[in-house]
């Protein structure tokens, strides 16, 4: 491998050893960072630890974990590790009926994680020449912002075009030879069927070269649709925001499980039952300590994503240890659209209406390329026959739905008593019937 390869040759080929001897200094950097904060004093206290504990990375077991709980908890600012006037930007999670999560940035964090998401795309072969084309919603998701700038130091032309309108995410694609495309891949595969749509073969009226997917979990096979439809080579992204957001995690080159950069993170992976390390290589849920960060370090974070650590060296020259694809959640958080959802915000939205019954099914769907969530939900007494009414209570229902997830679903009310709710106890309450293509 020439080092014109690495955007980072120092640390992307560091050996193993250095790597080892770099994560401890930046442990021990952070464990003490970390005092800063009231939130971790109290859990260092309780389990009668301190800073000084920490001799070896083994030792990053003696740390407690922290949960999505604990940032909602703690919301907004209980886990800032520096004063406010230090912090320069926050991300937030969607969702008003609870606490949502709030993840704090100071410039060098905002510079460091640039620096990750440039690594992970001049990996994939994009370089200053390439013009690259974002489909992720910017705002409060991670995937628009933190695409940007990693793209902006690479040096490529950027277009923000941001989530949706379709037809025009081809013209850009078209008019300004975009080449490196970031897209879910659900969306990538919508992208492919209006292109069909509209007479436009990508392979030959497009420049499109490389994409970068991440988000939803997604199969070897789905990749490699994705490619020959667009007639590129497809990286799968990960991603959390927080950690930060893109660029915890990407493929290289060999397509062959995803690079975590473990100068930014201690990867764990643990049973998600007795918390306890699961042998390498043996799926668990993935467990991340930042060793990079200022405004809101987090020690060992429970993503509940799961995966396993892929054995052996990958020959692109990278020790940083590759994840395989993930494997879904040890929680009941789903993905739609590139969103982030959990049952119980839908479950708060309905209970709020007296109108409704406490029973109700959400249905996850690809209708026409498009992914789509229907509820089903229970009217509390028997049907009535106002329509009007009806339908405002639908559309009611539907606005504050969108409020709380970022999506608009479809609702629809049905009579007491329709649905069939399981007897066991944990009722079913969502049914995945997506298929990618
Ligand atoms: N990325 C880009 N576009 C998306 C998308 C995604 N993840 N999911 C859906 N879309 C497109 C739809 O195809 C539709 O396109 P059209 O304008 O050509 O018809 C458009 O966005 C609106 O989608 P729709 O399903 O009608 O609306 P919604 O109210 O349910 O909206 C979005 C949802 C798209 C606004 C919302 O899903 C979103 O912002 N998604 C992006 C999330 C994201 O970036 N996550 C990070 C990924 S790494
Ligand atoms: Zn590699």
């Amino acid at each position: 491998m020439n080092y014109s390869d690495y955007f980072n040759p120092e640390v992307e080929t560091m050996s193993e050893d250095r790597l080892k001897a770099l994560q401890l200094e930046r442990l021990q950097k952070t464990v003490h960072h970390c005092m800063n904060s009231p939130f971790y004093q109290k859990k260092f206290q309780e389990l009668g630890i301190t800073p000084e504990d920490i001799k070896t990375l083994d030792d990053v077991q003696k740390l407690p974990f922290t949960s999505k709980e604990d940032l909602r908890e703690n919301y907004p600012f209980g886990l800032a590790c520096v004063p406010m006037k230090d912090c320069v930007r926050l991300h937030s999670s969607s969702g008003t009926t609870g606490n949502p999560t709030v993840v704090l940035h100071t410039q060098k964090d905002l510079d460091e994680w640039a620096n990750a998401v440039a690594r992970c795309l001049w990996m994939v072969g994009s370089r200053p020449e390439d013009v690259f084309q974002n489909s992720a919603g910017y705002g409060m998701f991670t995937a628009g912002l933190g695409f940007q700038y990693g793209a902006e130091k690479v040096g490529m032309l950027t277009v923000p075009a941001a989530a949706g309108n379709t037809i025009r995410q081809i013209k850009f694609i078209k008019d300004f030879g975009t080449t490196v495309l970031h897209a879910i891949p659900s969306y990538a595969s919508r992208i492919y069927e209006v292109m069909k749509e509209e007479g436009i073969d990508p392979r030959k009226d497009t420049k499109l070269r490389v994409l970068c997917i991440g988000a939803e979990p997604h199969s070897e096979e789905q990749r490699q649709r994705i490619e020959q439809n667009l007639g590129v080579k497809a990286y799968n992204s990960y991603g959390i925001s927080e950690m930060m957001g893109p660029g915890v995690a990407f493929e290289c080159q060999e397509q062959n499980g995803l690079h975590i950069w473990e100068d930014y993170f201690i990867v764990e992976i643990i049973d998600p039952v007795t918390l306890k390390p699961v042998p390498d290589g043996q799926l668990g849920e993935l467990v991340l300590t930042t060793i990079n960060r200022e405004a809101m370090p987090l020690l060992r974070y429970r993503t509940r994503d799961l995966t396993r650590i892929l054995p052996g060296e990958c020959p692109c020259g990278r020790h940083h240890r590759r994840l395989a694809r993930l494997q879904g959640r040890s929680d009941d958080m789903m993905i739609l659209k590139g969103v982030n959802i959990f049952p119980i915000q839908i479950e708060k939205i309905l209970l709020g209406f007296k109108e409704l019954n406490t029973d109700y099914l959400i249905t996850l769907e690809t209708v026409d390329s498009n992914d789509i969530m229907t509820i089903d939900v229970e009217l509390n007494q028997m049907f009535t026959d106002d329509y009007n009414r009806l339908k405002s209570l639908e559309r009611e229902i539907t606005r504050q739905l969108k409020d709380e997830i970022l999506i608009t679903p479809r609702v629809r009310l049905i009579p007491k008593g329709s649905l069939v709710v399981s007897d066991e106890k944990k009722a079913v309450r969502v049914k995945d019937l997506r298929k990618l293509f």
